[in-house]
């Protein structure tokens, strides 16, 4: 399968990495377009893609046309290809760029809409996706195994697209500083910071995988490493009291009351 990048930044340039590195795609069949052509040279080139100098020659040169340009350019670079992409399939990973806006800019084009977040580059995203989509059975296994060889694809319906996104796309940064703040706690005690960044981070790797495999509850998974009386717990006692659990729910409602705002802008 071709695949065409409209729009070559930071999501594009994730999402490729990832298809690259689970070797789900070869980079000589991947191409791409973008604003600024030299820069498209270096980073399209250094992944051994084809660089197009027009977005419509990445559109009939793929099977699968991936819509990753800025949400207020998708109209303006994608709507004058809608006689080409009504044989392609389409993915927008624009935000806003839901079923119906897609299906009024490209009419009779099979598209579906979906929301991929960073650590796709590394094959461990999340891919929100859209209930609502145009392509046929065949083409949707098709895009749905390709996306799910490098992020987890939820399918959601409308009314919990707004928290999904807000766990996948904001929380990365929330896990950031969960990460830089125990790395911080083991410094102070003696551990270098790489070593601490490293131990940190892939402890989170291994409970989250923990997690997906087994489907243990998470209280239960805290619970089955804080033995009576012991260590564990006095760290759970001290996140507690810091009102840990409670930050995490006000920073999800800050998010959302903050989307709100800007919709209604
Ligand atoms: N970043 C994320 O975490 C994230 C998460 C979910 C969804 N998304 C969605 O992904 C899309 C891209 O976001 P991004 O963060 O990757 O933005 P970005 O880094 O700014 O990338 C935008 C790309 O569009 C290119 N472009 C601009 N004008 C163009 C034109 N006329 N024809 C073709 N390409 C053009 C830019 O080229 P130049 O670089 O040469 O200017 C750049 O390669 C957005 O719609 C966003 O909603 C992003």
């Amino acid at each position: 399968m071709k695949i065409g990048f409209i729009g070559f930044g930071n999501m594009a340039q994730a999402m490729a990495d990832g298809l690259i590195g689970r070797q789900a795609a070869q980079p000589a069949d991947m191409l791409a377009c973008a604003h600024d052509w030299e820069k498209l040279q270096r980073t399209a080139g250094q992944r051994g893609m084809i660089p197009c100098r027009m977005a419509r020659e990445v559109a009939e040169g793929s099977d699968l046309v991936i819509v990753a340009v800025k949400p207020w350019m998708v109209a303006e670079v994608v709507g004058p290809l809608a006689d080409v992409l009504r044989g392609k399939m389409t993915l927008s990973v624009a935000s806003g760029w839901g079923f119906d806006e897609m299906e009024a800019l490209l009419p009779g084009a099979p598209h579906w809409s979906v929301l991929p977040n960073t650590p796709i580059a590394v094959g461990e995203g999340i891919v929100i996706a859209e209930e609502r989509h145009s392509l046929s059975r065949e083409q949707y296994a098709q895009v749905h195994g390709l996306l799910s060889s490098v992020a987890l694809v939820e399918v959601l319906g409308p009314k919990q697209a707004s928290a999904a996104g807000t766990v996948a796309g904001c929380g990365p940064a929330f896990a950031s500083m969960f990460l830089e703040a125990l790395g911080d706690g083991a410094v102070r005690h003696g551990l270098t910071r790489a070593a601490a960044y490293r131990l940190a981070a892939q402890m989170m790797v291994g409970t989250g995988r923990l997690y997906l495999q087994t489907g243990t509850h998470p209280g239960a998974m805290k619970d089955a490493v804080c033995s009576p009386g012991g260590t564990t717990i006095a760290g759970v006692a001290a996140l507690e009291r810091a009102g840990m659990r409670a930050a995490l729910i006000d920073a999800v409602d800050a998010v959302e009351q903050r989307s709100a705002e800007v919709k209604k802008s």
